[in-house]
């Protein structure tokens, strides 16, 4: 298997949540209610695996080790698009955090920036993915042998491997402070 095999399987749970996203965005707007539960599993999910498990192995090994290659500067533009989308993203879930709280203590009247957030979040991310599954990945391997493509996959496994550790322990560590 390539080493985007892995992230497009990931994609297609990214998609699927993102629907949900999607539809409660409406829901909570129609309804003029937020369920803060619903957000808090879909901050999870955003930052634990769109995030830090997802975009972690595309930064932290496909896009390092792209970085080292010289690659065609429409993949390179390409490149730096995704970063900025990535980062866009994870600044978008901090502030749905932030308002969610709000919210939560009482104060109502930010549910329209509630809605707006996810329907931003929703409208991101399967451009970001169309971008990345048609336009990015398959050109991308072309610069890996195999063995570097099968040392990449194995870096993949090694950090999945690590993540629910990193998770459980921070969640520790956050307790105890
Ligand atoms: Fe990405
Ligand atoms: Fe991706």
């Amino acid at each position: 298997m390539m080493p985007i095999g892995p992230l497009m399987i990931e994609h297609r749970l990214i998609e699927r949540m993102i629907r949900q996203l999607k539809d409660k965005s409406q829901k909570f707007n129609q309804e003029k209610e937020v369920d803060t539960l619903f957000i808090d599993k879909a901050v999870d999910f955003i930052m634990m695996y769109a995030d830090r498990c997802h975009h972690g192995k595309e930064e932290d090994i496909l896009f390092r080790d792209l970085a080292k290659k010289q690659l065609n500067p429409e993949l390179k533009k390409i490149m730096d698009e995704l970063v900025n989308e990535h980062s866009y993203a994870r600044n978008a879930i901090k502030n749905l955090v932030f308002i969610k709280a709000k919210y939560r203590q009482g104060d109502k009247t930010v549910l329209p920036d509630i809605v707006k957030l996810m329907a931003e979040l929703a409208e991101l991310y399967p451009k970001h993915i169309e971008k990345e599954d048609k336009y990015f990945f398959l050109p991308c391997m072309k610069y890996f042998s195999k063995e570097e493509q099968a040392a990449m996959l194995n870096e993949f496994w090694e950090f999945d491997k690590k993540l629910i550790h990193e998770k459980y322990k921070a969640i520790v560590e956050g307790i105890e402070k």
